[in-house]
């Protein structure tokens, strides 16, 4: 088969330097890697880049509370983030921080054409300013009497007790979250990205097959109650970066962050001699793919490609929109241990029973997905153990001890390994859509296949007989499938697959040929069942770093 070379470059969102990685996080950056991984394997000219969201109120403060400059905060927090990714074996061409300079001159240059095409308007507004702490408050850090209920120290914008949503200035009692002082009202002149007249490219833009039907819907809601001015600018004290010619005025976070995509793929143009204007430029051939939590909707599908269009570079091809992670049926929570952070999880569990457990869960849908811990071990032990790597080790075993670990020079049930390839593009196009739990599901029924195969063909009886072709034929037939769904798996499952390249001494290709008359090395066990103590203990850990 073949098909033309695509150039692709996809992003997952920025995490935000102030915070572990947790197993929401990895629901996004699993899904991506596993597409970008399957592009690669496709032999496509994929890359994947990220970074660190490092700019924000949020981050300021945190540091604050640290006692360190939010420099240091974020230098660390970006050691731990690319360690807890390289756990997960989620591999990034490049993995940046917002708070560099390809991100800074990309944001200026955005922002000044945005300006010069006269989109950017200017106005005083009034907010809640704190005397003491001398800052302007977001929403979030001011606290008082819900208007509606009553209940005490709920946030700005809604109350936990009742569900209202209102104001910050209807709050009864508001009190800075930060310094418990009354917050006064304040004026300043804030700039805003006219995201109205962006209206019409963003309604084509939005129904024109970039999107999931789900989030089309959401935007047509959107849509009909109108597209307010975007405020982009924020006052000092803030960390970011300061607007230019406007002192004291530093560019909102959501304003730089999505540029952070342009920044961090252009240091990988630098590093690898890439030409940048090929992916972002106006005329792009390359496919450019979001995959984002649907939580950032509206940052993605109308800011951003307003800024784009206004600053005169090409729009993505798509967003990739995923629901939420709950755990045990119920959101992550901190008292009940499922609020797990990847460090935990990495400390007790094997990566890729995660990646195969969310695979498993994932549809391309919008959809939450959930991580029923008594499920996950079932299904890893099942289907993992129980079903794929059971294959292998059931033939290896003969292979290795009777045959120096050389497999027989033919099929004999060729057909049958001809069965086996013909799914390729079932589960191509299933991991192109990135319905993973297709993938999944092919694969299982295919591996129920090859043990039944082995089942029928009993080569432990054979191995009491003399008949040593038959013995050693039906193996290599066992292995061979073995071979085939580990192919189709690699992408899910990269480090188990480097394992297996080593003990069938031979890469993994899509569709290979099959092994024959190939020396094979020593069967090492690829994977271990779940244990029960471990999954309590990691449950524990988390409860106790509350
Ligand atoms: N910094 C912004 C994104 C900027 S992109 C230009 C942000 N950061 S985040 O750390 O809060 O989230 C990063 C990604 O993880 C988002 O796509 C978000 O939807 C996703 N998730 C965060 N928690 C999640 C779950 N519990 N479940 C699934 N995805 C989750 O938003
Ligand atoms: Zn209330």
């Amino acid at each position: 088969m073949t098909h033309a070379k695509r150039k692709i470059l996809v992003t997952s969102a920025l995490p935000y330097a102030n915070g572990a990685i947790h197993l929401g996080h990895l629901v996004e950056y699993i899904q991506t890697d596993i597409w970008v991984r399957y592009q690669k394997l496709r032999g496509h000219e994929c890359y994947y880049v990220c970074a660190d969201d490092a700019h924000g109120t949020p981050i300021m403060l945190r540091a604050q509370q640290e006692n360190i400059s939010p420099e240091e905060l974020i230098a660390r927090v970006y050691q731990e983030h690319c360690a807890d990714f390289a756990g997960f074996a989620v591999q990034f061409d490049h993995y940046h921080s917002t708070h560099s300079p390809e991100n800074q001159y990309f944001a200026n240059f955005i922002y000044q054409r945005l300006q010069e095409q006269g989109y950017i308007s200017r106005r005083h507004i009034s907010q809640a300013y704190d005397p003491v702490k001398e800052m302007f408050l977001p929403d979030r850090f001011i606290r008082g009497e819900c208007p509606r209920c009553g209940a005490g120290d709920q946030y700005g914008d809604s109350c936990e007790v009742c569900g209202a949503t209102y104001a910050p200035t209807e709050l009864k009692n508001p009190r800075s979250a930060l310094s418990g002082a009354t917050p006064e009202e304040r004026q300043s002149e804030h700039f805003f990205v006219n995201l109205a007249d962006f209206q019409e490219m963003l309604v084509q833009w939005t129904n024109g097959g970039a999107l999931q039907e789900e989030v089309t819907n959401k935007l047509n809601e959107w849509f009909e109650s109108g597209l307010q001015p975007w405020d982009v600018s924020r006052d000092a004290p803030y960390f970011g970066f300061e607007i230019p010619n406007e002192p004291n005025k530093y560019f909102y976070v959501w304003l730089d962050a999505p540029i952070g995509y342009m920044a961090s793929f252009k240091h990988l143009c630098d590093e690898l001699g890439l030409d940048f204007n090929e992916f972002w430029g106006q005329e792009s051939k390359a496919e450019l793919y979001h995959f984002i939590g649907k939580d950032i909707i509206y940052f993605h599908a109308l800011f951003w490609p307003a800024m784009l269009t206004g600053a005169g570079f090409r729009k993505p091809n798509a967003l990739f929109v995923h629901g939420f992670l709950t755990v045990n049926g119920q959101k992550m929570s901190k008292s009940r241990g499922t609020f797990i952070t990847a460090r935990t999880y990495l400390n007790h569990l094997n990566p890729e029973y995660l990646r195969y457990y969310f695979s498993a869960k994932l549809n391309g849908r919008v959809e939450d997905i959930d991580l029923n811990l008594e499920d996950f071990q079932n299904r890893v032990n099942a289907d993992l153990v129980g079903k794929v790597v059971n294959i292998a080790s059931r033939c290896a075993g003969f292979i290795n001890k009777r045959f120096a670990g050389v497999l027989a020079a033919q099929l004999p049930d060729n057909a049958l390994y001809e069965d086996f390839l013909q799914r390729a593009e079932v589960i191509a196009a299933a991991y192109e859509q990135r319905d993973y739990a297709r993938v999944v599901r092919e694969v299982m029924a295919l591996a129920d296949r090859a043990n039944q195969y082995i089942d029928e063909q009993k080569p432990w009886v054979i191995a009491k007989t003399p008949d040593e072709a038959a013995l050693q034929a039906v193996c290599t037939q066992g292995l061979n499938l073995f071979r085939v769904l580990m192919s189709y798996l690699a992408p899910i499952l990269p480090t188990m697959s480097e394992k297996v390249t080593r003990f069938l001494a031979s890469p993994l290709s899509w569709t290979p040929e099959p092994l024959l008359a190939h020396h094979i090395e020593n069967f090492e066990p690829l994977m271990q069942r779940v244990d029960p103590k471990a999954i309590e203990a990691m449950i524990t850990d988390s409860k106790q770093s509350l």
